[in-house]
């Protein structure tokens, strides 16, 4: 008999408005009621190659308030830190656990190994993409503003993994979408492409700049994400140099809307990216952010696995 396909979540790319707007509406219903018993006897393997407070610590918590379990794996202590294949990894996991959730480098790694996988693989980041942190990002814009349609959202910074999938996410549900970025720092345009025809058919808008005030005017949303990011530790200085300018601080935000609302994805530097006054002030909705991530992936996770 026909093997049904498998669903993994690597990235919005692969979901619709509707899968993407469920996953929401469940994740809403969760936070009201956390405890399930729904994944009693399912494992999640969780393979982290990279540093992680929120992916790991929601996952986790999220599997046991779901009546599952969640293995942390350390890419140095498995045999993938020791040479071991993807593909051996992924067919071994496959045979233990329920579903495999990685942190890694290379995009193509996580493709890989869900090729390879007979479970559902989901992407906790890569160097391309963070779509769990952007199904949180939506819930919160939802939370904040009551609708997508007529939202601007405004991210500052750098035009890589947290933007990409932000920037899907936006199209996807209609949001208007502006990244303000230093040249040289723009989205991948491949990424960029895809989202603007996602955005022509949902009535939104992309928009790139490299003017940081023309990026913030009547922003409902003001977002932004670390300079460097992880793996990107050696350009720290000369990253500096580049942003400067694009610091979401109070007089950016001047050029946003009276009531707009301030989001990080965390970790936060301040001084850096975001100045204290903003980050620590009353439009920021950060916290709230980041405890979207449990919600949203326990609704992912029921979708993968219930
Ligand atoms: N935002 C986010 O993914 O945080 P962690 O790196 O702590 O998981
Ligand atoms: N862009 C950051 C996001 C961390 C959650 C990084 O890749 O390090």
């Amino acid at each position: 008999d026909e093997k049904v396909a498998k669903k993994d979540f690597l990235t919005l790319l692969d979901y619709s408005k509707e899968q993407i707007v469920h996953l929401i509406e469940e994740a809403i219903l969760l936070e009201k009621k956390p405890l399930q018993t729904i994944l009693q006897g399912k494992t999640l393997a969780m393979i982290f190659e990279k540093s992680s407070t929120r992916t790991r610590v929601s996952f986790e918590a999220g599997m046991l308030q779901l009546g599952g379990h969640a293995l942390f794996l350390s890419s140095q202590d498995l045999q993938l830190g020791r040479g071991e294949s993807i593909a051996d990894t992924a067919k071994v996991l496959s045979s233990y656990v329920d579903a495999i959730m990685i942190r890694t480098f290379e995009h193509a790694k996580v493709e890989e190994l869900a090729k390879y996988a007979d479970v559902p693989v989901i992407n906790g980041l890569t160097d391309l993409f963070h779509p769990c942190q952007a199904l949180a990002d939506l819930k919160t814009i939802y939370q904040l503003k009551g609708k997508f349609e007529d939202v601007k959202v405004t991210y500052l910074g750098d035009g890589n993994n947290v933007a990409h999938s932000l920037m899907i996410a936006c199209a996807k549900v209609g949001i208007d979408f502006v990244i303000g970025c230093p040249v040289g720092y723009e989205p991948n345009s491949e990424i960029t492409q895809s989202a603007k025809e996602i955005a022509n058919k949902t009535g939104s808008s992309i928009t790139i700049t490299n003017d940081p005030k023309e990026a913030c005017e009547y922003a409902d949303i003001i977002y932004t994400d670390v300079w460097a990011s992880m793996g990107q530790e050696s350009e720290q200085q000369e990253r500096l140099k580049a942003f400067e300018g694009f610091q979401v601080n109070e007089q950016l935000t001047t050029f946003a809307k009276k009531d707009y609302n301030f989001l990080h994805c965390l970790p936060a530097h301040r001084g850096e990216e975001v100045s204290a006054e903003v980050i620590d002030g009353p439009q920021s909705a950060v916290f709230i952010q980041a405890a979207n991530r449990l919600h949203v992936q326990k609704a992912l996770l029921i979708e993968l696995l219930a």
